[in-house]
């Protein structure tokens, strides 16, 4: 079964947009730490969690406690997107008479705990979870507490029993985002050690200051350190969390406050404020901007792809893509599925297997059981019929759906139906067969097309740009609509893949916030431009920012 990667993404910017929405709405509530969070509970609501929103209280779901339950919304959110009740229902958060008050509480049915004293979550979990142990059932309880929470003496109290019970069936997450709601955490009071300035990436720079991690294996816990928003590392870190005996599991995550949109991310303004409304449909265009960085490895070199997906590792890359060509679709021979099973084990990093091969029909399930998290096929190679059993195969495997259209090919009209359902388009800019090729100019006016044709259609995946991408064309490749960008020669074919993997995101950035600005001028003037631009107090944001709005004459 596959990680699921897409349909949990897509499910976690859903419920980002309803955490903007409903905090709009009401003027009031807690954005910072609901996206903070937000993977953590995409990764349970979507993957992990035993739940049925059509019977609440089914004695044998799992119980999901949001110890700081200031996040609120983040909460209600998922639970809106996982079916409890309709997502309209967010708009009477925080109103008098409304389920979704500021706080859990349990006359919201699905919500295990009234949050809103701090610390007290995870001595509560205790008791469920020994409640479980006792009636012998294997239910399991996950926690999320914050980072600010972990000043009160209580967790601590409730770190030392729950190890003295051996609650193996309880796992913690520690929401490690580094704000309060005063300042910063290593300011109030220090879980890793004293911050000078107010410079939060530098505590992250040496991993050797990170003292949390010791705090609770002190304490006798399980601990694993992870990317908070990093899907895959979550995933992995609550397999082996569920499969340890015989003491309960701490999941300390490092995580971003705001997480997804610039102006709030590190901002400890934004711990609980709303945003306001005329600012709400810059926020939606910037969370449907979010980016993802694929580095192909047959770029490097063929004789050691174990060392180019370790390159892609260490570089930070979202995922791995895997061009795999066959000889007969194209020229090219390049590897098969026997070697995607053989490189999986070295990372949890998502696959993205590029199928340049003529049955895809016939092979797909190999690619499959060789670990793929998504696999896109060639549209020319493909009907109605060989692609639907594709589509099927893929979803019910948990693996996202690609397909792939060549420089001369248009998007088939028998593809449009699985449009809504659909993970990825892959726009080649380069007629297939090898890397090392020159970005056809001609992509860019067709992606452009194609991107609002899917708009219009309900697509919801990602336009990857795959062919001769790199630092002069990625910018305009995101502004026709491109959201994942392979980089082969780019990326790959550089010595330093993690300097290569930043300038792509930075680039990127930087197109989409001339983009931002430009939509902050259209919809309030210079005056709304010069607004958003404000916002972005943290860092040198600001000073970009200013600088593009002057180069475009927007401010
Ligand atoms: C082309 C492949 C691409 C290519 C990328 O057939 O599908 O993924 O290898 O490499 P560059 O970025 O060098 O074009
Ligand atoms: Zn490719």
């Amino acid at each position: 079964m596959g990680l699921n990667y897409y349909q949990i993404k897509k499910n976690i910017l859903r419920a980002r947009k309803l955490v903007i929405k409903s905090t709009n709405l009401a003027g009031s509530g807690h954005p910072g730490g609901s996206f903070s969070m937000a993977e953590i509970l995409g990764c349970l609501f979507y993957k992990h969690l035993k739940f049925d929103p059509s019977n609440p209280s089914w004695e044998d779901r799992d119980r999901l406690v949001l110890s700081k339950g200031h996040a609120a919304p983040g909460l209600f959110s998922n639970m809106a997107v996982a079916g409890y009740f309709p997502e309209t229902e967010l708009e009477t958060l925080r109103k008098f008479g409304s389920k979704l008050q500021g706080h859990p509480d349990l006359k919201c049915p699905g919500v295990e705990f009234c949050g809103g004293s701090l610390g007290t979550g995870l001595s509560y979990s205790i008791g469920i979870a020994l409640a479980a142990k006792i009636d012998n059932k294997n239910h399991h309880i996950y926690t999320i507490i914050g980072d600010g929470e972990s000043d009160e003496g209580q967790v601590w109290e409730a770190a030392m029993t729950a190890s003295k019970y051996k609650l193996d069936n309880l796992t913690a997450f520690l929401d490690r985002n580094f704000i309060q709601q005063d300042s910063y955490t290593e300011k109030v009071m220090p879980l890793d050690k004293n911050l000078e300035g107010d410079n939060i990436s530098e505590m992250w720079k040496d991993a050797s200051r990170w003292k949390t991690g010791d705090k609770w294996r002190s304490f006798g816990w399980n601990v694993i350190e992870i990317d908070g928003h990093r899907i895959e590392q979550l995933n992995s870190a609550i397999a082996k969390a569920n499969a340890t005996k015989g003491v309960p599991t701490m999941v300390i995550c490092r995580t971003i406050k705001g997480k997804a949109v610039e102006h709030m991310e590190d901002n400890p303004q934004w711990h609980g404020k709303a945003p306001d409304s005329d600012i709400v449909p810059l926020i939606n265009l910037e969370l449907d901007s979010q980016f993802m960085i694929a580095p192909s490895i047959i770029a490097g070199d063929m004789t050691n792809l174990e060392n180019e997906v370790k390159r892609c590792v260490n570089g930070r890359a979202d995922y791995i893509h895997l061009d795999v060509m066959d000889g007969q679709f194209v020229p090219t021979k390049t590897f098969d599925h026997n070697k995607i099973k053989e490189l999986r084990p070295l990372t949890v990093i998502p696959f993205d297997s590029h199928l340049m091969i003529s049955e895809p029909v016939k092979h797909v399930k190999d690619y499959v059981e060789a670990g793929s998290d998504i696999i896109t096929v060639h549209a020319e190679v493909c009907d109605e019929s060989s692609f639907g059993e594709i589509h099927d195969l893929l979803k019910q495997n948990q693996v996202g759906v690609g397909l792939a259209i060549n420089p001369d090919t248009d998007l088939p009209e028998w593809s449009y139906k699985f449009l809504p359902t659909l993970d990825q388009i892959i726009v080649m800019s380069v007629v297939p067969g090898k890397s090392g090729q020159k970005y056809i100019p001609e992509t860019h006016e067709k992606m452009a097309k194609l991107s609002s044709i899917l708009n219009e259609r309900k697509f919801t995946g990602y336009i990857e740009a795959d062919g001769g991408v790199n630092l002069e064309n990625i910018g305009s490749c995101f502004e026709d609509g491109a959201r994942a960008f392979v980089g082969g020669s780019a990326i790959i074919g550089q010595t330093d893949v993690r300097a290569a993997i930043r300038e792509f995101r930075e680039q990127v950035l930087q197109s989409r916030r001339r983009i931002l600005i430009e939509k902050a001028h259209h919809l309030g003037g210079s005056e709304l431009a010069n607004k958003w631009i404000g916002l972005h107090i943290v860092g040198k944001k600001k000073d970009q920012l200013i600088k593009i709005a002057k180069e475009e004459n927007l401010i």
